[in-house]
């Protein structure tokens, strides 16, 4: 790296996503500070402790050239380039985005931005909010940006679990108004990713992000739509998607219990609030997924109908198969749903640490209950149910297996 040019760059919002990118430029040799918000956070990685669950990151935390050029504190400071990762989560009454944590973090670096300096926005954010809601902010500080103060957008798409690889390797947008911003951005991401840096406008950026998350909602919603229609039919919607796609050109997703997570359930909302009138069908992917968790309560009860002071085993937190993140999760909304008709629910996930039925088995949980309910099939859960199945049938007061 012999045109490597050292930088000082304070990340701020250490979460998920500010803390991978926080050590990986600290790895790659610049000097990096963390800015959160939680002091607990920042002792945590002052202490070098991922608090996030990621095993390669941890150890690259571990080396000591990192932890030299890592420190985490409570308030911003000056630098030579800023990332903001703060969360930007849904206004749930309003369906838009809650911009108050990009907003404070802005206001927050105002004081100490200087000329030259460049702001790197990684938060998803509906289109048009570096112009609209950062550039104004950010010139308080009497400078301008695209003259004397640059702005980019390079929006985020890890997956969680697999982060380093993600961040390293995954293509990047790099999103900017001018052309100095998009040079600069550009710089600093090739020091520690290796997969391509695709410039762009900043308006542009912002709207990938959200028709990637966007394009996976409205599939999924599609699957789940077609799905109730089998069913009206009585048909086995899974057996008909296996059929259909092997057309060369088809692939429809699985059916499920509805969205979960940080991103998918939210950023189609972020289309929708900037173009309502173009957006109908995204609209209309989120109603059709956002009802999934009544309707599968109603089969639930429906199953049981009939069967006195019903008592449920659910096994499934998580908002999808084999992770611990609970975020947004449809199975909890299931549950949320049944308890409050009044259901006796045993909620279990084997994933989640203060969920987990261990040392206990499924067959010594499920003992006279009524119905186990598989809301999220975790591998680990999925391949006990087919060992024991007999035994769990046997434990069961009435013998209700049901897989969704
Ligand atoms: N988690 C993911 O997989 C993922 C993937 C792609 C994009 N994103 C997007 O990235 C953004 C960040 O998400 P995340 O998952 O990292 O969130 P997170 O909640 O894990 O982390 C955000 C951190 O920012 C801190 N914070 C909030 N306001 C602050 C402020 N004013 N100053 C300093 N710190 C502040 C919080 O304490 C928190 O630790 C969101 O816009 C999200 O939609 C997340």
């Amino acid at each position: 790296m012999a045109d490597f040019i050292r930088k000082k760059i304070v990340v701020i919002g250490t979460g998920y996503v500010g803390l991978p990118a926080a050590i990986l430029m600290a790895q790659a040799g610049h000097e990096v500070v963390g800015v959160d918000l939680n002091e607990n956070i920042v002792r945590a990685i002052n202490d070098g402790i991922l608090h996030i669950k990621e095993e390669e990151l941890q150890e690259i935390l571990n080396r000591p050239e990192v932890r030299q050029n890592l420190r985490a504190q409570t308030t911003p400071t000056a630098g030579d380039i800023f990332f903001i990762a703060v969360p930007t989560p849904l206004d749930h009454r309003k369906k838009i985005a809650d911009l108050d944590a990009v907003r404070a973090a802005t206001e927050g670096l105002v004081p100490h931005l200087q000329a030259g300096n460049l702001v790197v926005l990684e938060s998803t954010v509906p289109p048009l909010t570096c112009r609209e809601v950062l550039t104004p902010i950010l010139e308080k500080s009497g400078l301008k940006v695209g003259e004397n103060l640059y702005l980019a957008h390079c929006p985020e798409r890890i997956l969680p679990g697999d982060v380093f690889h993600e961040i390293v390797y995954n293509d990047r947008i790099i999103g900017a108004q001018d052309e100095t911003s998009r040079r600069l951005a550009t710089e600093i991401y090739a020091t520690f990713v290796k997969g391509a840096l695709l410039q762009t406008d900043d308006v542009t950026a912002e709207f990938c992000k959200l028709c990637e998350n966007t394009y996976r909602d409205v599939n999924i919603a599609l699957a789940n739509e077609l799905n109730a229609v089998a069913e009206t039919l009585g048909i086995d919607g899974r057996g008909a998607f296996a059929l259909a796609n092997r057309h060369p050109r088809v692939n429809i997703l699985n059916p499920g219990i509805g969205v979960g997570g940080h991103c998918i359930p939210l950023d189609p909302w972020f289309i929708k609030e900037v173009d309502p009138v173009n957006s109908r069908m995204i609209f209309a992917s989120r109603l059709v997924n956002d009802e999934m968790p009544a309707k599968i309560a109603a089969k639930i009860r429906k199953a049981l109908a009939g069967v006195a002071n019903p008592k449920i085993v659910a096994i499934g937190a998580a908002y999808k198969a084999n992770v611990e993140d609970t975020r947004e999760s449809p199975a909890n909304e299931v549950v949320h749903l049944l308890r409050g008709d009044g259901y006796a629910v045993a909620h279990y996930d084997p994933l989640v640490e203060s969920m987990t039925y261990a040392p206990r088995s499924l067959a010594e949980i499920c003992a006279g209950a009524d119905a186990l309910v598989i809301l999220v099939q975790h591998t680990v859960a999925m391949n006990e149910l087919s060992a024991n199945r007999a035994a769990i049938s046997t434990q069961l007061r009435t013998p209700n297996i049901l897989v969704y």
